[in-house]
């Protein structure tokens, strides 16, 4: 019997995961594609190929992979489900720099699979190897398969800065075009990210409001109760500028800001957030506060005057009809408090106080929050009579949680739906190049200043606090300070 699998009554299609036995593959990947198939959504036609360097057989790497899942899987492995999803793993054993075991790939692929199989390429490795897969790919032919040409999946980091992410970019460019290239950025594959857009476009009521007529300011925090931990030596390279800010916080902020799109689907979306990110003004020096926990250059591997910051608060504005004058403030961090990334909008006050107040702004404002993790949901506060009082007043909470509503069940993690959306060659969730090169525009300047020795090192911050009290200040300016609204209705953290 020919071991070409059959072709011709349906197109097969093939997963190469790059960096096949890395910590990515096994916590992130496995467990995403093992969901999709426990789900009945992995396409029946896929097969997914391991290429890394260690020699395992296709037994082995399973065996590998299927210890990941029972450590990284939130319920204990369903045995038998496993059986069947094991049967489409395979290993290829080769090494990432070099051409003949990409040859070697290729003629693994054809007479496997044969010539009209679709071919999906994921860069699970550091980023110091992308240009060489990339070039090593397009060198023996893997770049095209048939008229629909491969895919090509890119972690991040994109770029350390503008100017290296413009060169990938150039670089890739010479072997996929950029609608075979899908930039993952796995903020965007969360349900409540996503959730933004349909709670936008989706409803006639809020979005009248969603503009500097009715809105104060905006908040976004991504705030983290981890540490560096065991990814020291990557982040002290890359600090939470690099690390959070260029792509996620962005990312989070386009989907805020953006104006409806014509259509649901990669161009016309991707226009409306390149649009938010050309009409976001310079962000000045001012306007940015560095922090760095304590402690944090005894960790291991990093530089014991390292000045890489672990936090970054800033306040920056978009130069648009919309938003002209309303400050977005933005902060993330580590070893600090809790685990909560949301996004709140602050309304303004009411015109008039009728109850008695000397100042507008005694009454609490409303505030819409998204909350991306955990507890995901949208709070809406608003102020009530406090009862039996003569005419005081209170800020309580509209909440609706994604588990009062659906479940308990977890929502799907990211790569679920990043990974499904590669393979149905939907690319609305991917980041595309212009949109990775405008991101990079916007925080190069901070970077370049937190890296300059001339300047101010970032300021240390205890473990466990909200970050360095100097970024009140930056919020203060408009009467506010820096909330979180997870589990609370409204606290100030700083
Ligand atoms: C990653 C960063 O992109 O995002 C990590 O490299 C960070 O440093 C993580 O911890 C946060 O993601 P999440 O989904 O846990 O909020």
């Amino acid at each position: 019997m020919s071991l070409v699998k059959n072709c011709l009554n349906q197109a097969r299609s093939v997963l190469v995961i790059f960096g096949a036995s890395g910590d990515l593959t096994q916590r992130k990947l496995i467990p995403a594609l093992y969901k999709l198939f426990q789900k009945g959504r992995l396409p029946e036609t896929l097969d997914i190929i391991g290429f890394a360097r260690r020699p395992y057989s296709d037994a082995s790497f399973r065996e590998l992979l299927k210890e990941s899942l029972e450590k990284f899987l939130p319920e204990a492995l369903d045995l038998p489900m496993w059986e069947s999803f094991a049967r489409r793993l395979h290993y290829f054993q080769g090494n990432l720099d070099q051409p003949v075991d990409y040859d070697a790939l290729n003629d693994h692929l054809q007479s496997e699979y044969g010539s009209l199989c679709n071919h999906f390429y994921y860069l699970a490795t550091a980023p110091d190897f992308f240009e060489t897969i990339v070039a090593n790919l397009g060198g023996c032919g893997l770049s095209e398969q048939h008229d629909k040409g491969s895919k090509v999946i890119i972690e991040k980091p994109f770029g350390n800065d503008l100017k290296s992410a413009c060169t990938l970019n150039e670089f890739i460019h010479k072997v996929f075009r950029e609608e075979q290239i899908f930039r993952i950025d796995h903020y965007l594959g969360k349900e409540t990210a996503q959730n933004l857009l349909f709670f936008r476009f989706a409803n006639a009521i809020f979005e009248p409001l969603w503009n500097r007529n009715y809105i104060d300011h905006v908040q976004i925090t991504a705030a983290e109760s981890v540490d560096v931990g065991h990814r020291a030596g990557y982040y002290d390279h890359s600090g939470v500028l690099r690390d959070m800010f260029q792509n996620h916080i962005l990312q989070l902020l386009t989907l805020t800001a953006m104006e409806a799109p014509t259509s649901f689907n990669a161009t016309a979306l991707r226009n409306e957030k390149v649009k938010v990110l050309h009409a976001i003004r310079p962000i000045a020096i001012t306007d940015v506060v560095l922090g760095q926990y304590e402690g944090y250059r005894d960790e291991d591997r990093v530089a014991p005057d390292s000045r890489t910051p672990t936090y970054a608060a800033m306040r920056l504005f978009i130069n648009n009809w919309r938003w002209q004058g309303v400050p977005f403030y933005l902060r993330s961090g580590k070893a600090l408090p809790q685990k909560t990334s949301e996004i709140s909008i602050f309304f303004r006050c009411p015109p008039f106080n009728m109850f008695g107040f000397d100042q507008n702004c005694e009454l609490p404002a409303n505030v819409l929050s998204i909350i991306i993790q955990p507890n995901e949901g949208i709070h809406l506060s608003f102020a009530t009579k406090l009862p039996d009082s003569y005419q005081g007043t209170q800020a309580v909470n509209m909440n609706f949680y994604y588990s009062d509503t659906y479940g308990d069940e977890p929502l799907p993690d990211a790569y679920e739906r990043l990974l499904l959306d590669a393979l149905n060659n939907d690319a609305s969730l991917f980041a595309r190049a212009d949109e990775i090169e405008q991101s990079w525009k916007i925080i190069d300047p901070v970077i370049r200043y937190a890296e300059d020795p001339e300047k101010p090192g970032p300021i240390l911050y205890p473990r466990g606090s909200w970050g360095p009290k100097e970024s009140l200040d930056l919020i203060a300016a408009n009467g506010g300070c820096w909330q979180i609204m997870q589990g609370s209705a409204g606290i100030c953290t700083i």
